[in-house]
């Protein structure tokens, strides 16, 4: 692994909050800069399109088989999905597969399944996997009523030594509701205000690659790349 590298974990408050959504603007702002990038999405269940967003983001660079060695059919979290099908992966396996396979690279990027807690392998959650990754965790919540909480609860779980730099990002909902333009002011409440960004919805032209980002975009994801200190 290259000198220094910082693992970049993508987690979040649930599922389909936009973790991958934004590890695709990231993986593809990363690469744009001319960094070297490795992406993960070690499990999948019920289909591998996230895998496929992060392929597309790396421009043909890594493999679908080396971003996601495990998939299972079930729409469940990936460790029930697993058991379903009586296979069995471990904590230690995701973290030797990304070490191996990060090797060289300036910046690496994983991202969860559904929330910190949710169970992943057989043996761990997402939590664990940052622990044992020594990785900087990002945390996705979706701008919406409710998230104050999710966030908060979201924040108290991570390590304590982890909670306060942890960049959270809200990601603007489908439709915004009465809260979604007051919610980054109350959780600064809570969080450094400086470590609470807001992401727009963002084109399926500018997710899939074919439209480029805006600047106000590329300035949002540069001040979460310099928030991640890579
Ligand atoms: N900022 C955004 N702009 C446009 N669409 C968004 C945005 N954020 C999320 N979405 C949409 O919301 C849905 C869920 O997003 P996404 O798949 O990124 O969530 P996720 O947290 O990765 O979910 P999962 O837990 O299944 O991995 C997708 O249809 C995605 O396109
Ligand atoms: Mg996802």
């Amino acid at each position: 692994m290259a000198a220094k590298q910082k693992i970049l974990v993508v987690t979040g408050t649930g599922t389909g909050v936009g973790k991958t959504v934004l590890s695709g603007l990231l993986v593809r702002r990363l690469v744009r800069l001319g960094r070297t990038v490795r992406a993960f999405k070690p499990l999948c269940s019920g289909g591998r399109g996230d895998a496929r967003v992060l392929e597309a983001a790396l421009n043909g660079s890594q493999t679908l088989e080396d971003i996601n060695p495990w998939h299972f059919e079930a729409s469940l979290s990936p460790a029930l999905a697993a058991r379903l099908e009586r296979r069995v992966v471990t904590l230690q396996e995701v973290v030797a597969h990304v070490r191996r396979h990060s090797d060289q690279v300036e910046q690496t990027l994983v991202e969860g399944a559904g929330g910190l807690l949710s169970p992943l392998t057989a043996d761990g959650d997402t939590r664990d996997l940052i622990v044992r990754l020594r990785a900087v965790p990002l945390i996705v919540a979706s701008n919406r009523l409710g998230v104050i909480h999710d966030v908060r609860a979201t924040l108290g779980c991570l390590p304590p030594s982890l909670r306060s730099s942890v960049p959270v990002v809200l990601m603007a909902p489908a439709s915004a509701d009465t809260s979604t333009v007051r919610n980054a002011r109350s959780l600064s409440e809570y969080h450094p205000a400086d470590r609470i960004v807001e992401i727009p919805r963002v084109s399926e032209a500018i997710q899939s690659g074919v439209g480029s980002p805006s600047v106000a975009l590329n300035r949002k994801l540069d001040q979460i790349l310099r928030l991640l200190a890579i």
